[in-house]
Order: C-alpha cells, then sequence, then structure tokens
C-alpha cells in the first residue's frame, strides 16, 4: 500500500523525500503551458497549499523553468507560508545552454537560484541534461564543489543514460558524494527506461529514479480527445488522429480505476509509476488537480493490472515521442 505521507530515501543521500512530488515546469511558463491565460498565480498558490497539506512536501523546479519564474514564484509561496512548512526543494542547472562554458557558471547559477527561492541552501541540485559543449566531468565537478561548499544537500542528474549516470557516480564517489538520483522520462507511454534496462541499474547501483511527466503532459487524463485537443504546443504534437489511439488505454484506466473506488485515469496513471518503484514529479496548475493526483496514493494497482496496462499501453510509444521532436 502507498501511504500519502510515506517518506521514502532519496538513494543514499540521506534525504527522505515523499513519493510524489510537485512538479512546477508550468509555474509561469506562458508559451508552452499558458500561464498568465488559462491560469495565475492564485491557482498555483492553491496548488502549493494543497500540496503541503496533503503531506506533498516536495517541488521540483529548475532555472529554466520560465525563465527564473518558477523558482520565483515557489520562493513566493514558501515566504508566505509559516516556517516550519518548508518544503524540500529540488532545482536544476542547465549545462545544455550554449553560453555555459566553464565550470565556474554552475556556481553563479546557483546561486541566482537560491536568490530567487529565498533559500540559503538546496535540498537537490540537479545538472538537468547530459548535452552540454562541455564533458560531462566538467559539470559533475561543479556540482560536487558546491556540495562541498555546503550550498546544496544532495547531488542527482537528469536525461542521463546509464553510461552517463556510471560516470557521474564514478567521479562523484571519488571525493565520497553519493548520487542520489537520476531524474528521467518515465510514464505509462515512455516504458523504455525500464525495458532498456536503466532502472533496474540504477537501482543497482543505489541510485533513486525519479520519474516525470507521469500523466504524459495530461494525455493520460483522459480528458484530451480527438474532438478535445491541447492546446499550442501540445496541440501540434498530440493531433486528434493519435489521441484517438489512446481510447482503449483511458478505458482499461476507468475499468480499472472503478475497481479501486472510482479512481481516475490520472490517479491510475501516477500510481502505476509509483508501483514501478519511482518516485515520481506530477505537474498541476491549480489545487483542484493537485489535490486529484494526491488521490494517487494510499492504494495500489495490483500486479495484474500492472501487466494488463503494460500490456495496453506498449503498441502506443511512439505517440509522447512527437512532443520531443517538435520542443
Ligand atoms: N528533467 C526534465 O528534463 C523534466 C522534463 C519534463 C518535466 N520535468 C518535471 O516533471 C514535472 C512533471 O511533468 P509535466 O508537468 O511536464 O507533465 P505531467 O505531470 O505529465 O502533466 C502535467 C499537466 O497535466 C495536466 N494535469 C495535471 N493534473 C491533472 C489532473 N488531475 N486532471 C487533469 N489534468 C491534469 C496539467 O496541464 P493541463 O491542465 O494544461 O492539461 C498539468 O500541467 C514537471 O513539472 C517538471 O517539474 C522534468
Amino acid at each position: 500500500m502507498i501511504m500519502p505521507t510515506q517518506l521514502v530515501p532519496l538513494g543514499n543521500s540521506g534525504l527522505k523525500v515523499p513519493l510524489m512530488g510537485m512538479g512546477t515546469w508550468a509555474w509561469g511558463q506562458k508559451m508552452l503551458w499558458g500561464y498568465g491565460i488559462e491560469y495565475g498565480d492564485k491557482e498555483l498558490e492553491e496548488a502549493y497549499q494543497v500540496s503541503l497539506k496533503e503531506g506533498i512536501n516536495f517541488f521540483d523546479t529548475a532555472e529554466v523553468y520560465g525563465w527564473g519564474n518558477s523558482e520565483s514564484l515557489l520562493g513566493k509561496f514558501m515566504k508566505a507560508a509559516p516556517s516550519h512548512q518548508r518544503p524540500l526543494i529540488a532545482s536544476k542547472f542547465a549545462p545544455m545552454l550554449p553560453w555555459r562554458l566553464t565550470g565556474n557558471s554552475l556556481q553563479k547559477a546557483l546561486k541566482k537560484s537560491l536568490t530567487r527561492l529565498g533559500m540559503e541552501k538546496l535540498d537537490l541540485y540537479y545538472l538537468h541534461n547530459p548535452k552540454s559543449l562541455r564533458p560531462i566531468k566538467t559539470w559533475v565537478n561543479a556540482i560536487g564543489d558546491a556540495y562541498e561548499e555546503g550550498l546544496i544537500k544532495s547531488v542527482g542528474v537528469s536525461n542521463y543514460d546509464l553510461n552517463q549516470t556510471r560516470e557521474a557516480a564514478d567521479i562523484l564517489a571519488k571525493r565520497n558524494i553519493p548520487l542520489a538520483c537520476n531524474q528521467i522520462h518515465y510514464s505509462l507511454l515512455h516504458q523504455s527506461p525500464e525495458t532498456s534496462g536503466l532502472i533496474g541499474k540504477c537501482r543497482e547501483m543505489g541510485i533513486a529514479i525519479v520519474s516525470y511527466m507521469p500523466l504524459a503532459h495530461g494525455l493520460l487524463t483522459g480528458k484530451y480527445t480527438p474532438e478535445n485537443p491541447p492546446k499550442g504546443a501540445r496541440g501540434k504534437s498530440y493531433p486528434p488522429h493519435q489521441l484517438a489511439r489512446l481510447r482503449p488505454l483511458i478505458e482499461l484506466m476507468q475499468e480499472i480505476g472503478s475497481s479501486h473506488g472510482d479512481k481516475t485515469p490520472a490517479q491510475i496513471a501516477v500510481n502505476w509509476n509509483i508501483s514501478k518503484g519511482t518516485i515520481t514529479l506530477v505537474g498541476a496548475k491549480n489545487g483542484k488537480q493537485a489535490l486529484q493526483n494526491i488521490g494517487a496514493l494510499g492504494w495500489s494497482l495490483t500486479p495484474e493490472e500492472i501487466l494488463q496496462l503494460d500490456k495496453t499501453a506498449s503498441g502506443l510509444q511512439d505517440i509522447i515521442k512527437a512532443w520531443w521532436a517538435k520542443v
């Protein structure tokens, strides 16, 4: 049984986190997500408050989310809340930005993130992507320096494949720094991290898997149909003929949900990520979405249901690829 307030170790970092974290990519992001048009600060603060109230005290942000807006909004909400409620905050450094040419740029970016968040020390800091004009070791050593200087409590990587994860873990191990986690794209519609063995090998190495996009950008909530496609960039990536292909999976999720006391497809999708042994980050734009997603905790899919879901989703893995080809 996945209890809502259950905490799990984040790899060998010594940090404990809930099985679900709040993803804040859409916080302050207008172009991709419609911030300021479909929702604003009031809705986001509701999502923040609901999460904390329900024990989801782990927030995931990045310097590039809304070019600092997501971190600033989190900083604002934390300042407004009583200090004992301060959640665990993870942010990310973007080595993929072409002007990032020396290890020193990590420390400069980290200090800007801390200022926006109003914090002195981050709970978790990631290297956002292995893609960079500089080799991985430059950034792993720079993040190791930030750890040794006490600016961050734990170190993570994101979007790293197995060889890259091993390389990062080895460099850090030489400095006695544990690599806490690898944050990767993983959902019913993107199962390759499991089939490739990445998840299993990270587990063997004591590196936690933090999975992102468990709702596949909302597709797995069942609300997007050929008649009601998503707006903006998502609409271009997921055309009606692709949305139509999701129907059997959504119907199966609805059927499974009804046998667990009317759980929604979104709750089935999130529960699936957790049942597979990952800590998962779910994005929400308002309190209602946040609350519904938290309903993914407190119960578990059966092994038979997981098998049925895996099988039905296996032929749909190409749908989500269109997104990465366009962004
Ligand atoms: N490391 C990386 O490279 C990376 C990449 C991507 C994401 N992430 C992290 O992972 C987090 C989660 O991923 P994500 O936000 O991209 O995708 P997601 O969690 O799969 O989907 C989130 C979106 O689904 C919709 N939604 C959420 N809950 C819902 C509900 N209960 N009912 C109906 N619709 C709902 C909302 O958008 P609409 O209402 O507009 O549909 C929401 O913004 C991010 O916020 C970010 O922190 C990291």
